[in-house]
């Protein structure tokens, strides 16, 4: 099972894709961790990502393919994969069907997490991350259980450099003009499900496994 989340910066991608994929036992590939693990570590590809990650504009297509491509040619990515992050443009979408049709595979399904602007604005001012595992939170809608420590590994919390206001505002409009034609793009494939992102977080989930069974019995490729 291959499975895309698409959505503007804040729309509960990582969030929904975390749980997708510990459910039903897939890889879970977010190309934003991998490109912040690379900074942090000070890889030549980190170097080369970070200004492009502070300034939220996307890093170059070439960097980010070949990024995502070693991954998924990674062993365990034979399990399945929820993508989380990428693609982000036509061309990383065109570089993706590529490669998957080499290997006899293909995105079988697309969420799409729609959510309106200002409510994606207050969920990046109020985020918080683990750096260790990743698990997002929110200050209001899902706090930690021990105020700024991950439930999951009790490593302390973090916010994103790129959740400044300003930086928030650029990353919203790289996505409407670059990523939102995707929406098209899977839509005309047949594999687009679109799901209402601004609800509690298990409702969203619900749906989201709901669209996954119904894959499973023969949909949406039919
Ligand atoms: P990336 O890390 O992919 O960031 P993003 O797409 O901007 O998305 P976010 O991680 O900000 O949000 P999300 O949708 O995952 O929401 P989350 O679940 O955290 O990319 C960062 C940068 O890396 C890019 O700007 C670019 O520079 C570079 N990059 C990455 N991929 C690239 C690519 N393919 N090509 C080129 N460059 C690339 O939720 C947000 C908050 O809301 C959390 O606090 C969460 O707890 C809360 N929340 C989630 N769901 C709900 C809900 N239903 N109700 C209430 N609160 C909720």
């Amino acid at each position: 099972m291959f499975v895309v989340f698409l959505g503007a910066p804040g729309s509960g991608k990582g969030t929904q894709a975390t749980s997708l994929a510990e459910k039903y036992g897939l890889v879970h590939v977010a190309t934003g961790d991998l490109l912040r693990d690379a900074v942090r570590l000070g890889t030549e590809l980190g170097a080369k990502a970070r200004g492009y990650m502070e300034r939220g504009e996307l890093v170059p297509d070439d960097l980010v393919v070949a990024m995502v491509m070693d991954r998924l040619s990674q062993p365990d990515a034979a399990r399945g994969v929820v993508m989380d992050g990428f693609p982000r443009n036509l061309d990383q979408a065109r570089a993706l069907d590529r490669a998957l049709r080499e290997r006899g595979l293909a995105v079988d399904l697309v969420i799409y997490l729609r959510v309106p602007d200002a409510v994606l604005v207050s969920r990046l001012a109020g985020r918080w991350e683990c750096p260790s595992c990743r698990t997002p939170y929110h200050e209001v809608s899902s706090p930690p259980r021990v105020a700024g420590k991950c439930d999951r590994c009790g490593q302390p919390l973090v916010q994103r450099p790129d959740d400044r206001p300003d930086t928030v505002r650029r990353r919203l409009q790289v996505y409407l003009e670059q990523t939102a034609p995707l929406l098209e793009y899977y839509r005309e494939q047949g594999v687009l499900v679109e799901v209402d992102g601004d609800q509690p977080i298990p409702e969203v989930s619900r749906q989201i496994v709901a669209a996954v069974e119904a894959l499973k019995r023969g949909g949406p490729r039919g």
